[in-house]
C-alpha cells in the first residue's frame, strides 16, 4: 500500500500528557486526583459533543472554557471545593502539558522524510500554540488545525476535514494518529488511515470498525514508512 504522504496528530493525551494534571490534582484533593482527572477528561469531551450536536453548533464555546467548566463540574460532582486559585493551578497546568518523549523523534523522523505532519485538536488555536511552544515541537509541524476554525468539535466530519483542506490531500493519504480511540473511530470512518495508540491498555470502540492499525507508542507511526 502507498504510504501516507501526512500524519495529523490528535493533542490531548496523544502528543501531551494529560496525566500530569491528574498529579496535581491529587496534590490538591489528595485521594482524589485520579477520579478527578478521569472525570474532569471525559465531561470535557461530553462538552464538546453537547455543543456540537445541539443546535447546529450554536452552543459552541472554545475548548479552553469547555475544561474550565468541565473541571468545575468534576469538582462540584466529587464534592471538592475549588477554590480560584486551585482552579487557575489546574487550569494552567493544562495550558502547559509536557510532550510524550517520543513524540519529537518521531516528528523529526518524520521531516527528513519530507513527510507533512501536524496537529488536529479539538483544542482552540492559543492553547495549541502554547503546547506546541512549551513542549519545543514548533518547527517540526508543518500546520497546527484547531476545530475553532469550524467551530465544530471531533468527531464532527466538518472538524476531520480540516486535515485534507490543509494538506490538499485525500484523507485516504493521510495518517491521522490518536490515543483515543473514539477519535481514531471517528477519523476511520471519515476515511483517514488511523493509528491508534493505545498507551493505556485499553479495549477499542465496540463498533464494528477498526483503525488500520494498533500500536504501544507514537514510535509505531513510524511503521507505516
Ligand atoms: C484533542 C482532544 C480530543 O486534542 O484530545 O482533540
Amino acid at each position: 500500500m502507498e504510504k501516507p504522504k501526512a500524519v495529523l496528530f490528535d493533542a490531548y493525551g496523544t502528543l501531551f500528557d494529560v496525566y500530569s494534571v491528574g498529579l496535581l490534582a491529587e496534590q490538591l484533593f489528595p485521594s482524589q486526583g485520579q477520579a478527578l482527572s478521569v472525570l474532569w477528561r471525559d465531561k470535557q469531551i461530553e462538552y464538546t459533543r453537547l455543543v456540537t450536536t445541539s443546535d447546529d453548533g450554536a452552543h459552541y464555546q472554545p475548548f479552553w472554557e469547555l475544561t474550565r467548566a468541565s473541571l468545575r463540574y468534576a469538582c462540584k460532582r466529587l464534592g471538592l471545593d475549588l477554590d480560584a486559585g486551585n482552579e487557575d493551578r489546574l487550569m494552567n497546568q493544562y495550558r502547559h502539558l509536557s510532550a510524550f518523549p517520543e513524540g519529537r523523534s518521531v516528528l523529526q523522523a518524520l521531516k527528513a522524510k519530507k513527510v507533512t505532519t501536524g496537529i488536529l485538536s479539538n483544542g482552540d488555536p492559543d492553547m495549541l500554540g502554547i503546547a506546541v511552544r512549551s513542549a519545543g515541537l514548533d518547527g517540526l509541524l508543518d500546520h497546527v488545525l484547531s476545530v475553532d476554525s469550524v467551530r465544530r468539535y471531533k468527531t464532527h466530519p466538518q472538524a476531520y476535514q480540516l486535515g485534507p483542506v490543509a494538506t490538499g490531500l485525500a484523507p485516504a493519504q493521510i495518517l491521522f494518529v490518536s490515543c483515543n480511540a473514539w477519535d481514531a473511530l471517528a477519523a476511520t470512518w471519515f476515511g483517514y488511515r488511523t493509528l491508534w495508540v493505545n498507551r493505556y491498555h485499553l479495549p477499542f470502540e465496540e463498533l464494528g470498525t477498526q483503525p488500520t492499525r494498533t500500536g504501544a507508542s507514537l514510535d509505531d507511526v513510524l511503521a507505516f514508512f
